[in-house]
């Protein structure tokens, strides 16, 4: 079929120009698995590392050939070479590396979480709004083939108005990759299932109220914070969007799946990377419509994996940004959003009942 309509536009788009300097402050897990194999095969111009485990910063300069390794954050936003400040560290380091980074006048791509609380994110933004300097958040999961493809299908009208959307993950997750959450009171929302609000965000927007049930799991050891989650987002329109996540599924019947259903059709498909996480897979995708297509049942080959092809997304949402003097895609701002749903999710656990959205007011945060 050589229908306009079945071109689904759901790769990152480079800027005209991608080579900023980039300077890269921590150089963990993240940053060598995800960030810098994507950076490298998009010819990104990486110009400089810091880790306050010098050796970590070596061996990630060494294998992606990073000229400058640095053996301080001075040293690194002292580069005139670093005109992109990305921060890859635990989040309770990341608002006082932010303080640095925008007096020295750096653009800045943040981790997600982009803060622990809302005041700390409110301080983020309003940082880098009074230094007139971008600042973009690593909610790279919106970039990811089948949710930017499923974006792109309902914006084409395939499915008419979305009334169910459900992102569903029950797996073996490696807690080993990351031994700082162990003793995290806040853990599933805010580490992982924030990468499901901020991409249901990106395709319904905000919604009007948030319940959500924390549970823990018989086989999380001494991890403290809670690692089974439900979370329900009802919209003003009628729409439930539903995110349930189980990091402890040691079964060989392991999933981790999205669908939207619209009224006039349906999506579907798999998150790869959650398949043996971080190699994962591609994403998977079917859909039908009974608007355009009744009868059919289409499938869609995705080129690319979450981990590492989206996060080519954020930086470049960026870099478009700097150039166009634009906002990028998951800006500071845009990510209060996000973060009001994790801890509306929080409160709502704690408090055993669903809470609006606006009830997690950031006004007087930050007099924003
Ligand atoms: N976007 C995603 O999908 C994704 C996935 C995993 C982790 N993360 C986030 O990335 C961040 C890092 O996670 P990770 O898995 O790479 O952790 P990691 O523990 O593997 O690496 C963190 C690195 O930061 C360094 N560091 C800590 N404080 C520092 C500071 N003040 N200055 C310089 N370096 C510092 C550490 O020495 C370490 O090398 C976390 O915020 C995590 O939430 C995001």
């Amino acid at each position: 079929m050589s229908d306009p309509l079945l071109e689904l536009d759901y790769k990152p788009k480079l800027p005209p120009k991608k080579d900023y300097g980039i300077g890269l402050v921590g150089t963990g897990g993240i940053v060598q698995y995800a960030t810098m194999p994507s950076y490298r095969r998009h010819q990104l111009n990486v110009v400089a590392a810091y880790d306050l485990q010098r050796p970590t910063a070596e061996i990630v300069a060494e294998e992606f050939n990073i000229p400058h390794v640095c053996d301080s954050l001075e040293e690194l936003l002292d580069d005139p070479a670093v005109e992109i400040v990305e921060i890859a560290v635990p989040p309770q380091h990341q608002l006082g590396i932010v303080r640095q980074a925008v007096a020295a006048g750096k653009h800045l791509l943040c981790q997600k979480p982009l803060a622990l609380d809302l005041a700390e994110a409110a301080e983020i933004v309003k940082l880098g709004e009074e230094a007139g300097v971008k600042v973009a958040v690593n909610q790279q999961l919106r970039w990811g083939q089948g949710i930017r493809a499923a974006k792109d299908l309902i914006r084409k009208g395939w499915i008419g108005q979305v009334v169910d959307a459900s992102i569903q993950v029950s797996v073996n997750t490696p807690w080993n990759m990351w031994d700082w959450l162990v003793n995290a009171p806040r853990l599933e929302v805010m580490y992982h299932s924030i990468h499901y609000i901020d991409a249901m965000r990106s395709l319904f927007g905000d919604p009007v109220w948030i319940t959500s049930r924390h549970a823990r799991s018989p086989m999380q050891g001494d991890i403290i914070g809670e690692t089974k989650t439900i979370t329900i987002l009802d919209y003003d329109n009628d729409l439930q969007a539903f995110i349930a996540d189980n990091h402890f599924n040691h079964s060989d019947e392991y999933f981790a799946t999205f669908r939207f259903i619209g009224v006039d059709g349906h999506i579907s498909g798999t998150l790869g990377a959650m398949y043996n996480y971080p190699h994962g897979r591609e994403d998977t995708l079917y859909w039908s419509s009974r608007r355009y297509y009744p009868g059919h049942k289409f499938e869609a080959k995705l080129e690319g994996k979450w981990i590492p092809d989206a996060f080519i997304g954020p930086i470049s949402s960026l870099m478009r940004a700097i150039q166009e003097d634009g906002v990028p895609e998951t800006n500071a701002r845009d990510n209060l959003g996000t973060l009001r749903i994790v801890e509306a999710a929080y409160r709502s656990a704690a408090e055993h009942r669903s809470i609006r959205f606006d009830e997690i007011d950031i006004t007087p945060l930050s007099e924003l």
